[in-house]
């Protein structure tokens, strides 16, 4: 079995229509044998033209990944509402089985329906059902405990259902509450050559939209302009719901009292990057298209739009963009001996960020790794090499904030919303 990237053009018509040349991971047993590949070209009038980009190399991930999202599917659709009615002894489950798939099927609809539209209906949907969504995440994890003591215990079944309940309305509430704070990472970075320091205030992931609006966004600004930065940087994601695309909520920007960057991430690219940019821009903050600033001392700033790291690399939330980290970074005239910082949304390409010796390179994206226990462990296995905090790559620090906000449930057990403080210091 072997991982295949696929490129389909934009001269394709037919029953799929694709805005621009798009690309398809696919998995293939044997030579040549893609079953996936196969049911996408009989879809396609008249066929369109494929191109191998290369091989993967990522397929045990892949496949990982694959195993998961079906036991948890299978675990939420079938055996919670089965084994929770088995225990509670509800005769007529079936109702339980649609409530179970009402929630989850219109809670991740309207996920994508807030991204599109404007709604306070969708909006509502999107924060109550996803909210649900968690709760039932919960039971799931909760009833397999109560398997455990059923078999290991002489727990009654009905006080094992109760406990599983209990345990994830108690943990639902928590993650809920959670989801609305935030803390201040601040952490000393020490940069090589760096003359005088510099403190930078990193603002990830706000995803205002469905989830929250210009209210959170206010208090975020207030806590940034105490720690009182030189900088700001806008690492992307700064909305994800089309009801926070107008001035009116993202007007708290204009109270930044440091210059602020903005790079895309892919939230915003879906709800509608062209009118963002225009908005913030107004509100004075730079938008950086693949641009290098000057910060002022001797310190300069790449700031990348949302794109892949290159041609191979596996991307859960792959861009449509033919332009890579790996492609554009060697096009930039980044100054080698000048210390610099790279700003793109997601913690990827960093062996091209060494390769144009970046000093820094400040993303966010992963939310911790998935926002809620148990994502984090395995997505920081899986799918990020880096989920949080300072790390390093040759000689490349690599800060992956957390966040300032959420994404699908509106919850966080086991991560943090957080504003960074970065304080660069010379060595
Ligand atoms: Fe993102």
């Amino acid at each position: 079995m072997a991982g295949l990237a696929v490129e389909v053009s934009r001269s394709v018509h037919g029953l799929l229509q694709l805005p621009q040349t798009t690309r398809f991971h696919l998995l293939c047993w044997g030579r040549g044998s893609c079953p996936v590949l196969h049911v996408s070209m009989k879809l396609l009038k008249p066929p369109a033209e494929l191109r191998i980009v290369s091989r993967i190399g990522q397929t045990p991930m892949i496949v990982a990944l694959i195993i998961v999202v079906l036991v948890l599917l299978a675990g939420l659709f079938f055996y919670t509402p089965w084994r929770l009615g088995n225990l509670l002894g509800v005769r007529r489950k079936w109702w339980l089985f649609a409530g179970v798939a009402v929630i989850i099927v219109v809670g991740a609809s309207s996920t994508r329906l807030a991204s599109k539209y404007d709604s306070a209906i969708i909006d509502l949907a999107y924060l109550t059902l996803t909210a649900m969504t968690g709760f039932l995440l919960y039971l799931f994890l909760g009833l397999i405990l109560a398997e455990l003591l059923l078999r290991f215990t002489g727990l009654a079944k009905r006080r094992a259902a109760l406990m599983a309940l209990l345990l994830a309305a108690t943990i639902s509430a928590y993650g809920v509450w959670n989801a609305y704070q935030f803390e201040v990472d601040d952490l000393e970075v020490k940069i090589e050559g760096l003359e005088r320091p510099v403190t930078l205030a990193v603002l990830a992931d706000l995803q205002l939209g469905g989830h929250r609006g210009r209210s959170w966004l206010e208090q975020t600004v207030a806590a940034t302009n105490k720690a009182k930065p030189d900088v700001v940087l806008l690492p992307g994601d700064l909305i994800d719901g089309r009801s926070a695309l107008n001035r009116e909520t993202l007007a708290p920007l204009a109270d930044l009292n440091a210059p602020a960057y903005f790079v895309t991430g892919n939230h915003d690219l879906e709800v509608g990057a062209k009118d963002l940019k225009g908005i913030i821009r107004k509100l004075g903050v730079i938008v950086l298209e693949n641009d290098v600033v000057q910060l002022g001392g001797n310190l300069q700033l790449v700031g990348l739009e949302f794109m892949n790291p290159d041609e191979d690399t596996f991307e859960l939330h792959p861009s449509a963009s033919s332009t890579t980290i790996k492609s554009v970074l060697p096009t930039l005239p980044i100054a080698p001996d000048v210390p610099s910082i790279l700003m793109h949304h997601s913690p990827v390409g960093r062996a091209y960020a060494s390769q144009a010796s970046i000093d820094l390179m400040v993303s966010g994206h992963t939310h911790g790794g998935g926002q809620v226990f148990p994502a984090p462990l395995i997505a920081c296995r899986l799918v990020y090499t880096y989920c949080d905090g300072l790390n390093r790559f040759d000689a490349v620090q690599i800060y992956v904030s957390q966040g300032l906000g959420t994404f699908t449930l509106p919850m966080r057990v086991g991560t943090q919303n957080e504003l960074g403080i970065l304080r660069l210091v010379g060595r």
